[in-house]
């Protein structure tokens, strides 16, 4: 059995810097490593309708945007296979059969849709569409054969349910499924990069994002008015490292090469940190480096992805193939599925034969 990666992307806006450092640099790094037998990213329309059914033109908008940041940022397509999960039928019919290996109370205790549901708004009436979406993600995975899902934690209930879906099916109907992992950042300061007002996690809605193709005056503006530590008030009052988002992102960005280019005074970052701990340090010296780091690792993206964008019907070329690609894939999985299931009756000889002697022993 091969190494094989899923993950993906709900197109609901472009993609910001929490998802670079959560999952996206990591893709491609886990791409170029050539480690991975297949590799398959998903544009995840499909769920992105389970809470935008008024607003496809929302979605619809949208998947060009996640498709030139995926590319912008180093998603090979000839390495990696790009696809849109709404043109591969063969998940609803995985769906449909996983939806019978789950039970409601399940689906209530998963926690991101537990909060996710808090968020919209959904508590009085929630759309079954969206109720179900871990049990499509599970077919998601599984419709590729995926052994490995790199992204944030906020998947990782997803993923557990995912196994427990695998193992259900796997015992009552034989092994057809393959197990998933999830592969988590490394980092803390990557699982779950803060919004630049410091709230829990960077997110459109709550309009606290930087995102990859944002430009240096905006990128700049949006560190220069970053949440810190709000009683570290003149230079050489002592400041506070925890729940301050400049030191956050200097974790998730900074590169021990930025301080030579950037700010020589110190060797890295625990140093500057101890500094700002002490008192003396400003917060306007830490926010310039940390613009720095920030206009060093957007720049080349950003430059891609307006070269990119002057040949938009490539995109979708790639979008398209992508997607036929893998509905050959997920087509296979869906007929192991069937047999495993035995509702494959035109193929199943040993059945039509049996149906035949019962009868003709009447
Ligand atoms: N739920 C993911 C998100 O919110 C998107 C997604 C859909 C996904 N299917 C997936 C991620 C399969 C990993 C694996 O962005």
């Amino acid at each position: 059995m091969g190494k094989i990666i899923l993950t993906g992307d709900r197109p609901t806006g472009k993609l910001h810097v929490g998802h670079y450092v959560g999952s996206l640099r990591r893709r491609v790094e886990l791409q170029n490593s050539g480690e991975y037998d297949k590799i398959y990213i998903m544009i995840a329309d499909a769920q992105a309708l389970t809470d935008n059914a008024d607003n496809p033109e929302k979605v619809r908008q949208n998947i060009i945007e996640v498709a030139l940041d995926y590319l912008a940022c180093g998603i090979d397509p000839k390495k990696s296979t790009i696809l849109i999960q709404s043109q591969i039928p063969e998940l609803c019919e995985l769906s449909f059969y996983y939806m019978n290996l789950v039970t409601v109370s399940r689906l209530q205790r998963n926690p991101t849709v537990k909060s996710e549901i808090q968020m919209r708004n959904f508590e009085a009436s929630i759309p079954v569409g969206f109720f179900t979406y871990p049990i499509s993600q599970a077919a998601d995975i599984t419709a590729f054969k995926a052994t490995t899902v790199p992204a944030g934690e906020d998947q990782m209930p997803m993923v557990e349910q995912t196994q427990e879906i695998v193992h259900k099916f796997n015992s009552v109907y034989g092994e057809a499924l393959v197990e998933p992992k999830i592969l988590l950042p490394d980092n803390q300061a990557c699982m779950r990069l803060p919004g630049i007002d410091g709230k829990a996690k960077m997110s459109k809605s709550l309009g606290n994002c930087i995102y990859l193709s944002e430009e240096p005056e905006e990128i700049k503006k949006k560190v220069m008015s970053m949440f810190t530590d709000p009683d570290h008030i003149r230079v050489q009052d002592p400041g506070k490292i925890e729940g301050n988002c400049v030191f956050t992102y200097l974790d998730a960005f900074c590169q021990p090469e930025h301080f030579e280019r950037y700010l020589p005074d110190y060797a890295n970052l625990d140093e500057l940190k101890d500094h700002y701990r002490r008192g003396g340090l400003g917060d306007v010296k830490v926010k310039k480096f940390l613009n720095n780091v920030l206009q060093e690792t957007l720049e080349p993206i950003r430059v891609r992805r307006k070269e990119l964008a002057k040949d938009i019907p490539a995109i979708y070329e790639i979008l398209k193939k992508g997607s036929e690609e893998a509905e050959k894939v997920a087509a296979a999985t869906l007929t192991d599925v069937k047999n495993a299931m035995k509702i494959n009756y035109f193929d199943d000889m040993a059945l039509i034969r049996e149906q035949a002697e019962k009868y003709s022993k009447e």
